[in-house]
């Protein structure tokens, strides 16, 4: 079993501040996992501009203040709720133009976090959608949490995939992005950053990306949960899905440039 993700910068205009899907790359992508020869497969995806411009102005995940405040947060969380599952709908429908089976599940319905962690997320339907042959296809959402001051959270799509990683136990965890995978540097600010083969530490990231993350951590996010999942055991890959063929070979099993996040060898 493999669990991919794809990244919201990927599939959507993540830089538009209005919901705008990448059509070009979605077809591009959902082809070339149609032309793979995986067995089992789970799809996270990201929500880019369906989601964190929704998330960040109505301050999901921020303490709630007094009534109207939270009212307001409830409201700005229907909004997402309603964007992301939109773009859920698109991506299911574009992964069955190629005849991949796949099928929605919605994690706001049943993914409960405590302090933006998730703690209560039964997953043996999706099991069952596995074993059956079907193709489930989660995503980045707004999500309860039962943190009093929160009571709500966004919760990103790399989170999931660590959570279903370190309970469903795949064989391989591929994360799509559109950089060639994590450098010292963010490549887009520097153009001296260098790609690094192997992480097992945040300390590889020389300036952080507190700048440029988005409301779910960006790649510092992003590398924080691959390093839990490391740590129990569980190596992920990141991947430049921008470059075309990538996604079918990583999926086949191919060699491809990205970089492997792995547990540090302690002596
Ligand atoms: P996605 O939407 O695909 O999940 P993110 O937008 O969260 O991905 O993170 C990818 C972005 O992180 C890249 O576009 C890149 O500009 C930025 N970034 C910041 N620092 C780094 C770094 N050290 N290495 C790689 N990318 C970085
Ligand atoms: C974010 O999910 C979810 C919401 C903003 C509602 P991700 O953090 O996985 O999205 P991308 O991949 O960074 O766009």
């Amino acid at each position: 079993m493999i669990i991919l993700k794809l990244g919201g910068s990927v599939i959507t205009r993540k830089e538009a501040e209005n919901p705008t899907l990448n059509h070009e790359n979605l077809e591009r992508i959902a082809r070339e996992i149609s032309q793979s020869n995986y067995q089992k497969l789970i799809v996270v995806h990201g929500a880019g501009s369906f989601g964190h411009p929704f998330a960040l102005k109505y301050g999901i995940g921020d303490e709630i203040g007094n009534n109207q405040d939270l009212e307001n947060k409830m409201m700005g969380f229907s909004i997402t709720q309603q964007a992301v599952k939109e773009l859920n709908s698109r991506v299911c429908q574009c992964l069955r133009k190629y005849n991949i089976l796949s099928v929605s599940i919605q994690p706001s319905s049943f993914i409960l976090t405590k302090n933006k962690r998730i703690i209560s997320a039964n997953l043996n339907l999706i099991r069952k959608y596995l074993d059956l042959g079907f193709v489930p296809v989660l995503y980045g959402d707004v999500v309860l949490d039962s943190e009093d001051a929160i009571k709500m959270a966004v919760l990103s799509g790399d989170q999931i995939v660590k959570y279903l990683a370190e309970n469903l136990k795949p064989k391989r965890v591929i994360l799509g992005t559109d950089v060639d995978g994590i450098f010292n540097k963010d490549p887009k600010k520097y153009a001296d950053a260098q790609l690094l083969d192997v992480v097992s530490s945040l300390d590889h990231m020389e300036n952080g990306d507190t700048d440029t993350a988005d409301v779910t951590g960006g790649m510092g996010g992003k590398l924080r949960e691959l390093l839990e999942l490391a740590d129990i055991g569980v190596e992920s890959e990141i991947i430049n899905v921008n470059h075309s063929n990538i996604i079918k070979k990583a999926l086949n099993g191919e060699n491809i440039m990205g970089t492997l996040i792995k547990k540090k060898i302690r002596r």
